[in-house]
């Protein structure tokens, strides 16, 4: 039977505003909600039981287009009750609800039914607030949303907010719901482990729920929380993409629902897995941020979308207004740590920076082995004060050698960890996540500390504020090398233990965003084992990341292509190591391992004191090279000409500035096989009016080339590689300038 709640809700008489074009509207008397921006409109409303329904997502209405008030679906059967078949903006779990919740708590009295109904709502000053409150307690629930003008991108976020006079446990919170209606549709996301990452894996949706998550306390390298739905088969260049991003580095989880009605729900937010988090009277929490966004351009389209926003909205250190925001290209890097591992020392350093300085590197980076005891990756971690064995005088001189190379100095940290090895463990024992009694098991050698604890917080602020106090630090690489295993936080009661999942993420931002303030130049890389913690969380205070500890240039090619889906290349750092590689024993010229690295934010990782003097020109000049064209390679829309993924042959990029005066690409041959010869390509994103000149960067086009040519030429009739582009690991990069 239905039941027949009224809607108890008192409406805000007013419509917001209308002014500017993305600002939310209210038709007041079919109670719908309509945000507009860039070529997408997003659509909800109050229907008549009073729950926050979805009505639209997707390509942008005409302005005077009215969306039909909201209906609950009918009840289909009485084992498919509407109450689990309606999509709700955020379902509490109670009343027959049996998809994904996206809130569920229990109450002191043992209740555990959440039925959340709108209650009023208003305008923000970057959007709206839409509040629901369950409808016999005083649990409140503000939604809040804030739509990008230019790209249409929908930030949603929740506040759950107690005012019960007794505690309540929220046992799962979601950031946001999205829901698609029933069609065929195709799931793409991103999947790997330790040196394998940002897997793109797509497949057909069927019914049944994809959970996508981390439990481990951190992003994870398994799995990232982004997700794309296509419109029927994947394409890069075709068809209706809907995409999202959850904006959180500690444990997550992304539900991706096809129900039996064929209706798709992206459910996105805290990991409910081991989740409790106790609000007490007056209490609050706020969730993640989950960003979702929608393309008519295939995932080629969505991608580019996401890049521009996260290069103009979410990353630290952008200079200039709105949509014109843009960070720095970051400096091309040189980093010790796969020339030298633990075995640092002044003299080794200096020489390699030397080496580095002469190769026209911007930033040089002393990575593990400075600190403490450490000789290896037994002993040393917590203690972040400098071995004077290996830097007798401090890291003045070398900080100074650097400066006076015309470099800035970057240095490696790991604050969160503890080696059991260590003065910081000898003093500070209970400082580790643990359960008293209970063993505590290593990875690496290593304990994670309880960054949820205000002393440990108070510690790792204090050392590294000392730390970029006393030294001209310009780069922190911030390493994170274990996932979390017995998290308890023994200082709280046991029922509000399990806030360590909220709590030591908050922290880890907090210090982040302290450090910025206190030491305004610094920047952040955020590193865990490679990419085990990218997510748009993270960026709002990092400004780049380690995506794999695998530098194979080769194995490269699709983590890169991989992690471009879901991040700009502005954040991609990407060095040149020797070869053989070290993971798969694979032979390749520095010319390809060069080209690899340069499709992203370059840096060199090999050990450059060995390096012949050919080498070394052949680095210098395509730094040179790199340099000339970073802001097109990393800032630009990136189109993906011949993908590296399922065993292809060849593999090719594009980039285009958003002037459209200049484009790269870069071309990669697998293997030639059967002779073929490197498909033509067909540019994309020039103006087709424009004269573009084709410059070289490294290999050459077939000798009846023009120097010159119109857009439409070189996206029409398209690019040919020729006869002599053959051959195994071979690479070849252009430019193009307009004349
Ligand atoms: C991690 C990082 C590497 C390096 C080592 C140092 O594995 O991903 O780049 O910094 O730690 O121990």
């Amino acid at each position: 039977m239905l039941k027949t709640f009224s809607c108890a809700a008192v409406f805000a008489a007013a419509t917001l505003a209308l002014s500017a074009q993305s600002a939310p509207s209210f038709d007041k008397d079919a109670k719908v909600f309509r945000l507009d921006g860039g070529n997408t409109s997003y659509v909800f409303g109050v229907n008549p039981r009073g729950e926050l329904q979805q009505l639209y997502w997707g390509g942008r209405l005409a302005a005077g287009d009215q969306v039909p008030a909201a209906v609950p679906l009918r009840e289909a059967a009485s084992f498919d009750s509407s109450y689990t078949t309606t999509p709700e903006e955020y379902a509490g779990w109670g009343s027959g609800l049996f998809v994904e919740p996206a809130l569920k708590v229990t109450f002191a009295n043992g209740n555990r039914d959440l039925v959340l109904h709108y209650e009023s709502h208003q305008a923000t000053p970057n959007g709206l607030d839409v509040v629901l409150k369950d409808i016999k307690s005083y649990i409140f629930v503000t939604l809040h949303y804030e739509m990008d003008p230019t790209s249409g991108i929908l930030a949603r976020w929740a506040t759950i907010e107690n005012r019960e006079p007794q505690p309540v446990t929220l046992e799962q919170a979601a950031a946001a719901a999205w829901a698609l209606p029933p069609a065929h549709y195709s799931l793409n996301y991103l999947t790997g482990r330790w040196a394998g990452e940002w897997t793109l894996t797509q497949e057909t949706l069927h019914p049944g729920e994809r959970v996508i998550e981390s439990r481990r306390g951190s992003t994870g390298h398994q799995a990232n929380p982004w997700f794309a739905i296509q419109a029927g088969e994947p394409s890069e260049d075709h068809g209706e993409v809907w995409f999202g991003a959850l904006a959180w580095s500690g444990s997550w989880r992304i539900t991706v629902a096809q129900d039996q009605l064929d209706a798709i729900r992206v459910t996105g937010g805290f990991n409910p897995f081991d989740f409790g988090y106790v609000l007490h009277p007056g209490q609050s929490l706020v969730t993640p941020i989950f960003y979702g966004g929608y393309s008519a351009h295939g995932l080629g389209g969505a991608s580019r979308m996401l890049h521009h926003f996260e290069i103009s909205h979410v990353l630290p250190h952008r200079v200039g207004e709105g949509d014109q925001a843009a960070p720095k290209p970051r400096p091309v890097i040189y980093n010790s740590w796969e020339a030298t591992e633990f075995n640092v020392t002044e003299a080794g350093q200096i020489a390699l920076a030397e080496k580095a300085a002469a190769l026209g590197v911007d930033r040089f980076v002393m990575d593990d082995g400075w600190f403490g005891q450490r000789k290896d990756d037994h002993a040393g971690l917590g203690d972040w004060y400098v071995n004077t064995q290996k830097f007798p005088h401090g890291l003045k001189p070398l900080i100074d050698r650097v400066h006076a190379l015309g470099m800035d100095f970057g240095l490696w940290v790991e604050p969160e960890m503890v080696n059991p090895d260590s003065d910081l463990y000898r003093k500070h024992p209970e400082w580790v996540l643990n359960f008293p009694g209970r063993p505590r098991s290593e990875q690496r050698n290593q304990l994670v500390l309880n960054l949820a604890r205000p002393d440990v917080r108070a510690y790792i602020l204090a050392f590294l504020d000392k730390l970029l106090t006393e030294n001209d630090i310009a780069f922190l690489k911030w390493d994170y090398n274990r996932n979390w295993s017995e998290p308890g936080w023994d200082q709280l009661p046991p029922a509000e233990q399990k806030k360590v999942y909220v709590e030591f993420t908050r922290n880890l931002y907090q210090i982040f965003a302290e450090l910025k303030k206190r030491h305004p130049k610094v920047e952040l890389e955020s590193c865990s084992g490679g990419g085990g913690r990218v997510d748009l969380g993270i960026l709002k205070y990092a400004d780049e990341v380690w995506p794999s500890d695998n530098t194979d240039p080769f194995d490269r090619l699709t983590q890169q292509d991989g992690f471009t889906y879901a991040y700009t290349p502005q954040i991609m750092m990407a060095w040149v190591t020797d070869s053989p590689h070290w993971l798969n024993k694979r032979n390749t010229s520095l010319s390809y391992r060069m080209l690899s690295s340069m499709q992203g934010s370059l840096g060199i990782g090999a050990n450059i004191a060995k390096w012949s003097d050919e080498e070394a020109a052949t680095a210098k000049r395509l730094i040179a090279a790199y340099h000339q064209v970073q802001p097109t390679i990393v800032q630009g829309d990136l189109y993906r000409l011949i993908a590296p993924r399922n065993g292809s042959e060849f593999s090719a990029t594009q980039t285009v500035n958003r002037d459209k005066s200049q484009s790269v690409v870069f071309a990669f041959i697998h293997s030639t096989q059967e002779g073929r010869t490197f498909p033509r390509l067909k540019l994309q994103g020039l103006d087709p009016a424009a004269q573009y000149a084709l410059t070289p960067i490294e290999g050459s086009a077939t000798k009846d080339t023009p120097a010159t040519a119109s857009g439409a030429w070189w996206m029409n009739h398209g690019l040919d590689l020729g006869e002599d582009f053959r051959g195994d690991f071979q690479a070849a990069a252009f430019r193009l300038d307009k004349k």
